[in-house]
């Protein structure tokens, strides 16, 4: 839905109504928040303050919000006025629209406890060997000395892990070609988000040829479905998500082959280069400090996974995978001094909320003591969103991260493999390392607090 005329002239109002923003026109406002918008936000608020109206496509009317109080009051607000699932609208196309992440409300609910069992610790304690020797594997091809790519890297080993979580046996061709797909979807261009919202646009180029990827991408997977349910019982039976899922039922019996399509989709995508980025990042961050690399492989080797979370958790905080959250509001909703109409989508920015120094002390510092103490306000770190639709994987995410940071750390010793650090780009909903964490790794000699062979 796009603004109508009438919100306009609200925004033009000031308080009261929208809080005031950029005049630029909608596309021009689109186009740089898709491509720099990490960059702007900052500026935004330095010269609007804490709350800053953009118009962009396809959302309509948005207002950031760099507050912690503001945020808390969306994340916290009934799901019936703060649609996240609407919020959302930007990535359905893909992602289909009973998928977790667009449904809302009843819809949303149920997703959610058909989903929810499936990640609880339990079952993760069960992945944690799965992800130790998958990470074991991708270690034996590192090359030792060479600058690579941490980022690349780091994305094959999560597509590995989550199509095991989600799918439990991953050989075979029709997996190996869900792969290949997979790897070309998360490929997402800011051009691309036109496609997905202009049809007229499918009929051509990258976009005919995304649309025709994604057409494959579902009917494998409608496949994988077809296999399972017709083993029956034996194809219910796993630990993995899928089976979970064929055996689960509610009040409104089990899901059908187009929900659990856009389930599956969802949670390969949502917890595939999300956790390689993170990792990346943590990866990076460990290369240019000798000190607290020294520090974590010393928890690597005795086994102090709680170092290595806080680690990520930190690289969560100075470098949020995803920059920004957002909630469409059903009904006008007061928002500090303004009334913001129903029809706008809120945006918690989360990443300008973790850079800034009212809520974390010198924010710019790269220091995983601050979660050795104990998590900091909800509201101040906010790497895995919050209240009703805090994201289903991030427990997950962290064990999986810790497992792997270990695994890395006691083989390996990391240096940087290019001359500065990397600065953050957009790559779809995700803010990647530039280029690609790009580090050296150096194989250690056996002990794993001494020197690496160079
Ligand atoms: C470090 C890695 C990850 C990060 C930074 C991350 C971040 C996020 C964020 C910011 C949200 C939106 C929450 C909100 O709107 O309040 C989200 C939702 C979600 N995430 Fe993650 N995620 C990660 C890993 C995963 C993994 C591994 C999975 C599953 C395999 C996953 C599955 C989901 C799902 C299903 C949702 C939708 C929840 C809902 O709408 O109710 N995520 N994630």
């Amino acid at each position: 839905m796009g603004p109508g005329p009438a919100t306009y002239r609200t925004a033009r109002a000031g308080k009261g109504g929208l809080p005031p923003g950029p005049r630029l026109p909608r596309a021009a406002q689109t186009l740089l928040f898709r491509t720099v918008g990490h960059r702007l936000t900052p500026r935004l608020r330095g010269r609007y303050g804490d709350m800053v109206r953009l118009r962009l496509f396809p959302e309509g009317a948005v207002v950031q919000l760099t507050d912690a109080e503001h945020i808390r009051a969306v994340l916290n607000g009934p799901d019936t006025v703060y649609h996240g699932g609407e919020g959302n609208a930007i990535v359905e196309p893909v992602l289909g629209a009973r998928s977790v992440m667009l449904a809302d409300e009843l819809d949303h609910r149920r997703a959610r406890r058909l989903l929810t069992p499936a990640f609880r610790a339990a079952a993760l304690d069960g992945y944690r060997g799965m992800v130790a020797r998958l990470t074991a594997e991708e270690l034996d091809r590192w090359p030792a000395g060479v600058p690579f790519r941490a980022h690349d890297r780091m994305n094959r080993l999560t597509l590995e892990v989550v199509l095991r979580v989600v799918f439990g046996v991953t050989r075979g061709a029709r997996l190996d070609r869900l792969r290949t797909l997979l790897r070309a979807f998360v490929d997402v261009r800011p051009v691309d988000f036109l496609g997905w919202h202009l049809p007229a646009l499918q009929r051509v180029g990258r976009w005919r040829r995304k649309l025709a990827q994604q057409r494959e991408l579902d009917a494998l997977i409608h496949e994988v479905i077809r296999e399972r349910r017709d083993a029956g019982e034996a194809g219910a039976g796993g630990t993995d998500v899928l089976s979970r899922l064929l055996g689960s039922s509610d009040e409104d019996g089990g899901l059908s082959d187009a929900e659990l399509r856009d389930q599956l989709v969802s949670l390969l995508l949502a917890g595939h280069e999300t956790t390689a980025t993170a990792l990346a990042w943590s990866l990076h961050e460990l290369a240019w400090s000798a000190p607290l690399q020294a520090r974590a492989a010393r928890a690597a080797a005795t086994g102090d996974d709680a170092f290595l979370e806080a680690v990520v958790k930190e690289s969560l905080r100075l470098h949020p995978v995803i920059a920004e959250i957002a909630r469409r509001v059903t009904e006008d909703v007061e928002l500090g001094e303004y009334r913001i109409p129903a029809g706008t989508t809120v945006m918690p920015m989360i990443g300008q909320v973790h850079l800034d120094a009212r809520y974390h002390q010198a924010p710019r510092v790269f220091d995983p003591g601050r979660f050795l103490e104990g998590p900091p306000p909800r509201e101040t770190w906010l790497p895995f969103g919050g209240g009703a639709r805090y994201c289903l994987g991030a427990g997950f995410a962290l064990m999986e991260s810790a497992v792997v940071l270990r695994e890395v750390l006691t083989r390996f010793r990391l240096e940087p493999g290019r001359a500065g650090r990397e600065e953050e780009r957009a790559r779809h909903v995700v803010l990647v390392p530039g280029h690609g964490a790009v580090v050296r790794a150096l194989p250690r000699t056996g002990d794993p607090h001494g020197e690496a062979v160079s």
